[in-house]
């Protein structure tokens, strides 16, 4: 059986695209059920629509600063569906300590840096002002705290000194869209058992190479 899965949304939803595309195949252990915006205005949505999959809008503006409010429609909307498991997808909105716990162990984010370096706002130009050579994107489950959590994939990429924000957000988004479905095909068919804190991973073989960057002449 399938894991009925519901991707969390507030923008472009690039993210969402690739975890719609790769859970296609019969064999991909998650199905796709449904896509949440709290944005109506996020331009993913009429990508989801152009992909057949349905879309909800729950617009957290009209709760201003009333979380619970706003998880409430959400937890009630994700129980109606059957969902399983939440991949946020740029999900620009923070969770209340009591959504992140109910949903622990069963929701994942991705985000453009490799955690614990440059959580929060502008990953990219932290990881450029801090100089870094390597930087990457990081699949992990949801806690209280934001962009932290057990650690599932990570996928890295060189920094150049001729990088800019958008040339090495471009490169990192690369590398998204590979870990993300990955990471999710792990949940589902259960190969992933947390450890306290950490994530472990049965069956995964070494990528078996280093990445070393800036490679020396
Ligand atoms: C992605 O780069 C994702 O990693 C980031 O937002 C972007 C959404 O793009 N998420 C975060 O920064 C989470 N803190 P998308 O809508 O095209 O998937």
């Amino acid at each position: 059986m399938k894991r009925r899965v519901a991707i969390l949304i507030s923008g472009r939803g690039s993210n969402m695209v690739a975890l719609i595309e790769a859970a296609r195949p019969a064999d991909f252990p998650a199905e796709i059920v449904l896509v949440i915006s709290n944005r109506a205005d996020a331009p993913g949505l009429e990508k989801a629509k152009a992909s057949g999959i349905p879309t909800v809008v729950i617009e957290s503006s009209s709760f201003g600063k009333d979380r619970a409010g706003f998880e409430a429609v959400l937890q009630s909307t994700l129980e109606q569906h059957g969902i399983e498991l939440i991949c946020l997808g740029g999900f620009m909105r923070l969770f209340t300590a009591e959504f992140a716990k109910r949903w622990y162990g069963r929701m994942l984010n991705i985000h453009p840096s490799l955690l614990p370096s440059f959580p929060g706002l502008d990953p990219h130009g932290q990881a450029l002002r801090a100089g870094v050579k390597i930087s990457g994107a990081t699949v992990h489950f949801v806690i209280p705290e934001t962009d932290a959590g057990p650690v599932v994939m990570q996928g890295a990429v060189p920094v150049s000194d001729h990088d800019t924000v958008e040339t090495l957000s471009e490169r990192i988004l690369e590398v998204e869209h590979r870990i993300y479905p990955d990471a999710l095909r792990l949940l589902a068919s259960g190969k992933i058992r947390l450890e306290g804190e950490i994530c472990k991973i049965e069956e995964t073989a070494g990528s078996g190479n280093f990445l070393i960057s800036p490679a020396a002449t």
